[in-house]
């Protein structure tokens, strides 16, 4: 590939971590129904590329690290008007929009995977089932005297809600990448394969 004018944006595990998700969700989503081993395997695979993430987004290379797309609200605002607009500026790691649907996504994936882990936990399976502190704790938290039935309940609708929830994201986040590539003239799906992008 001629990379003359390219630079490169993505670490190879920035875009291992990315095609490693998007699979993982999928699988665990699609599996949700039947509660099998495939689904609970999933989202370890889930939890575990989200640890490596937030690691990563602390000590990672330059484009990955979460300090190099922190914006604040305002800046997110005024990008999406002027991506709406049809001239948002471009920039070379995460736009503004997208920035924020990283830490959305991040947020609602963990958010998903502690709630199937505690509902697991009801059925006195996973690694949440023994521990007798988040057993009390949860306990309380949730208004249940105990985590029997009524605590499967509770975990089951709100694991559902997340799990939606994060469906939900996905496809703004894919409508962003799409509409964003557009704008700029530049294919951002085959940058998160390749790792590069047209230098600015
Ligand atoms: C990103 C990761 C995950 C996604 C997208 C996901 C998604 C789903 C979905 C869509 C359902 C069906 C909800 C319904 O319609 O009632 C479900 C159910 C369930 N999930 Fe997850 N899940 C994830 C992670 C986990 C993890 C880590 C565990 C535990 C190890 C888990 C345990 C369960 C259990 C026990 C059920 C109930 C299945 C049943 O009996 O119907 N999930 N999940
Ligand atoms: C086939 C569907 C998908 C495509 C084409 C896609 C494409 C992309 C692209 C192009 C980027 C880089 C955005 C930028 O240039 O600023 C990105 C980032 C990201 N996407 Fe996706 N995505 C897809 C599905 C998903 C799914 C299912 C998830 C989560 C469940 C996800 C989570 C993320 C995250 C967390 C990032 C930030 C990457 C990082 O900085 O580590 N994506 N995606």
């Amino acid at each position: 590939m001629n990379t003359e004018n390219t630079v490169r944006v993505w670490d190879v595990s920035v875009r291992i971590f990315h095609w490693s998700l998007v699979i993982s969700f999928a699988v665990a989503y699609v599996t949700g129904e039947e509660s099998d081993l495939i689904h609970a395997y999933a989202g370890y695979v889930v939890l575990a590329l989200l640890c490596y993430r937030i690691v990563w987004g602390i000590v990672g290379s330059r484009y990955a690290r979460f300090s190099s797309f922190l914006f604040g609200p305002a800046t997110i605002i005024s990008y999406i008007k002027n991506l709406l607009g049809g001239k948002a500026k471009r920039y070379l790691g995460h736009n503004p929009a997208g920035s924020a649907m990283v830490f959305v996504l991040l947020i609602s994936l963990s958010i998903t995977v502690w709630t199937g882990l505690e509902l697991y936990a009801t059925e006195g399976k996973g690694p949440l089932a023994d521990n007798a502190i988040i057993v009390i704790g949860t306990a309380h938290a949730d208004g249940h005297e105990n985590r029997g039935n009524g605590g499967e309940e509770f975990w089951e609708e709100f694991h559902e809600v997340a799990s939606n929830f994060t469906l939900v994201m996905v496809f703004i986040h894919i409508l962003g990448v799409l509409f964003s590539s557009k704008l700029h003239k530049e294919n951002l799906v085959k940058a998160m394969i390749t790792g590069r992008k047209r230098a600015p």
